[in-house]
């Protein structure tokens, strides 16, 4: 079982189908018994934090909390990451006060120096490249809804993120299959595109028929706000919308990592409609944190 458990939770790139299916039948279990412990007692862990979130930062804290830990937020204007100190310096300096580190940082390059300079775990809380708690909580969320992942049919339509690169890279690991749309010029990681086997188009409805689930996320990430007036005229068509949710099979769902930008990737009526699992989706962002701060710290 350690064998198969890396120290870091960067991406998905040093984990398996064994590890993964260990994370969430961990969670699941973790949710069906509201789980409160004391395995990190004493532990602490720090939240290194260069963007705002609502639902990481609370989720990483009260699953500390519930798994006996504690969490110290250190926010940007503080820590000044790679201004008032270098990376490597953080990394050496954090790994002497806390057992763990959860980073949320603009360049994924600043939570691979961090993994490589401090010798406790660090936790990807977020980077330009990669999300990978929030991969997890969806892969609980298709497990509630589906009962399995194999063969599962998931479209993703808007921009060819963080969130969608996550997805992509744990698709081919579950049996998840993968259909993307984005608009010329916002495509994925393309070498993740071609280990999912992915079926990729520009166009959202042709990604949207006859899937099981239809995924979302904002069409400017945080950091990209420079860029917000031409994406909205590039995305424009690939609103997640109830016309675009009735080309999925009858039984099929909504996602979205939250937040949303009504009005543009996609509506009110859709994200509180009767197929969304949206709060679903962001209370399983607790339960997986806590299956991952489990393996990752314990
Ligand atoms: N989905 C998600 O990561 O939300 P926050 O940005 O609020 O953490
Ligand atoms: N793609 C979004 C996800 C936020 C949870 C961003 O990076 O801002």
């Amino acid at each position: 079982d350690a064998l198969t458990r890396p120290k870091d939770l960067l991406d998905f790139s040093a984990y398996g189908r064994q590890e993964i299916e260990a994370l969430l039948a961990l969670a699941e279990r973790l949710k069906r018994e509201r789980y409160r412990g004391e395995e990190l007692k004493g532990k602490v862990l720090a939240l290194l934090f260069e963007k705002p979130s609502l639902r990481t930062r609370t989720t990483l804290e009260v699953a500390m909390l519930h798994l006996g830990g504690h969490a110290v937020y250190l926010d940007q204007k503080q820590v000044g990451i790679g201004e008032r100190e270098p990376v490597r310096d953080i990394a050496k300096n954090l790994e002497r006060f806390v057992e763990g580190i959860a980073a949320r940082v603009y360049r994924h390059g600043t939570v691979e120096e961090l993994a490589r300079y401090a010798r406790i775990p660090v936790i990807n809380a977020l980077s330009d490249r990669a999300h990978p708690l929030q991969a997890l909580a969806d892969l609980l969320t298709l497990k509630e809804v589906f009962g399995g992942w194999e063969g599962l049919e998931v479209a993703w339509v808007g921009d060819g993120n963080n969130v969608l690169n996550s997805l992509l890279e744990v698709a081919p690991l579950v049996g998840l299959r993968m259909r993307v749309a984005t608009p010329r010029g916002y495509e994925p990681d393309p070498g993740l595109l071609q280990k999912a086997g992915a079926f990729f188009t520009h166009d959202p409805k042709e990604a949207a028929l006859g899937a099981h689930v239809l995924y979302t996320d904002v069409w400017t990430s945080m950091g990209q706000e420079a860029e917000r007036e031409r994406r909205l005229r590039d995305f424009n068509g690939f609103q997640v919308n109830g016309e675009l949710l009735q080309l999925l099979r009858p039984q099929g769902i909504f996602l979205h990592c939250l937040p949303a930008h009504y009005g543009e990737e996609t509506t009110e009526e859709a994200v509180h409609g009767p197929r969304s699992r949206v709060f679903d989706q962001a209370e399983n962002r607790l339960h997986t944190a806590k299956a991952v701060l489990l393996r990752l710290l314990s």
